[in-house]
């Protein structure tokens, strides 16, 4: 049984002959079945499909004269570009548009493809791609800035949203300040997020009207990240818990203290949010003084939730009421 695409284009030629040795023999298409009584033929490249018959002067709207097809150029998916390029070229057929590499804006998004343009023997235009897959786009990283402040000590910090380009950074970060103290979840190489993990994450917190990160950038460095994070549940989606932290080499800097600024102006914009909660490690002094500074309240303990191998701790809970 022949699955047809929903859109397949029919390509009046004016030899058929000519125009299947071209499509099979340079092009490497396949017929997928042919009428030669009719001199029709449905041909296909991977998913591409195309019909082709010599004109016969049925369902023709105009005269037809080389080029055929002018306006129109159709583009055909390929695994390897450079591949077909190459055949094409050995065969001594003309290229049209030679071999280039394009980003097309979409959305947030690039989409970069591989290409070159031929001509049919009649003159459609043919434009083979290979998918280079996606990349930010400028504009877009751009718009995902929040903020830049002056540190104390001259550099300048870089607040955004995170983009997935970061999700490698952010996982060699993960990886980095886990074992730069004992204060976070986990510890040395203890993250478990890969950069498959943290891409769906971050499209997912992207989308998100409750929850969101922050990456603190010095230099095109990660240097800190703070998340916001709330339930979907309804009727406690006005809760949130804050995560925070900054490299060791960057602390009292003021870091810490931009990022959480950044974070409780953005939960009070969005205006869904009423409480932000948050766990400390009861021997984190620095982190427990820093969330005092912005309102936070203690509000109770988790008695030895912490165990650092083998030394128990309190978590301290604490609330800011928005
Ligand atoms: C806690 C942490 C995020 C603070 O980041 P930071 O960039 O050093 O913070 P800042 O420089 O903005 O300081 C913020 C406040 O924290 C407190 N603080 C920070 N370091 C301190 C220190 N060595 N001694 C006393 N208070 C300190 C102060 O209240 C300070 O405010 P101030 O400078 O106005 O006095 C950072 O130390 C860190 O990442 N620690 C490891 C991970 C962690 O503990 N995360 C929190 C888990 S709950």
């Amino acid at each position: 049984m022949v699955k047809l695409n929903e859109l397949i284009p029919e390509l009046s030629v004016s030899d058929i002959n000519i125009s299947l040795d071209f499509y099979i023999n340079i092009l490497s298409f396949k017929i997928v079945y042919q009428r030669k009584d009719d001199k029709f033929a449905l041909i296909s490249l991977n998913d591409s499909q195309i019909m082709i018959e010599e004109t016969n002067g049925n369902w023709e709207t105009g005269t037809l004269s080389y080029p055929f097809g002018r306006g129109v150029n159709f583009q055909i998916a390929v695994d390897d570009a450079y591949k077909l390029y190459k055949n094409i070229k050995k065969q001594n057929y003309k290229i049209k548009i030679e071999m280039q590499e394009n980003w097309y804006e979409a959305d947030n998004v690039m989409i970069g493809q591989k290409e070159f343009l031929i001509m049919d023997p009649d003159g459609y235009l043919l434009r083979f791609a290979e998918d280079l897959r996606e990349k930010e786009c400028p504009r877009y990283i751009s718009s995902c800035i929040l903020k830049e402040f002056k540190l104390k000590n001259g550099q300048t910090l870089v607040l955004r949203k995170p983009i997935v380009e970061d999700a490698k950074m952010i996982v060699e970060y993960l990886y980095t300040v886990g074992g730069e103290s004992d204060n976070l979840l986990f510890g040395k190489d203890e993250s478990y997020f890969t950069a498959e993990m943290e891409i769906e994450h971050i499209k997912n917190i992207n989308e998100s009207e409750t929850s969101s990160m922050v990456l603190g950038i010095i230099n095109n460095n990660i240097v800190s990240i703070a998340q916001i994070s709330s339930p979907n549940r309804k009727r406690i989606a006005h809760n949130s818990e804050v995560a925070i932290s900054v490299k060791k080499d960057y602390w009292k800097n003021g870091i810490g203290s931009c990022i959480m600024e950044e974070l409780i102006k953005s939960v009070k914009d969005g205006g869904i949010i009423k409480n932000i909660s948050l766990g400390v490690k009861a021997s984190n002094k620095n982190a427990i003084a820093m969330y005092e500074k912005f309102g936070f309240e203690k509000i109770g303990k988790h008695k030895d939730f912490f165990n650092i191998n083998g030394d128990f701790d309190d978590e301290i809970l604490m609330d800011l009421y928005i």
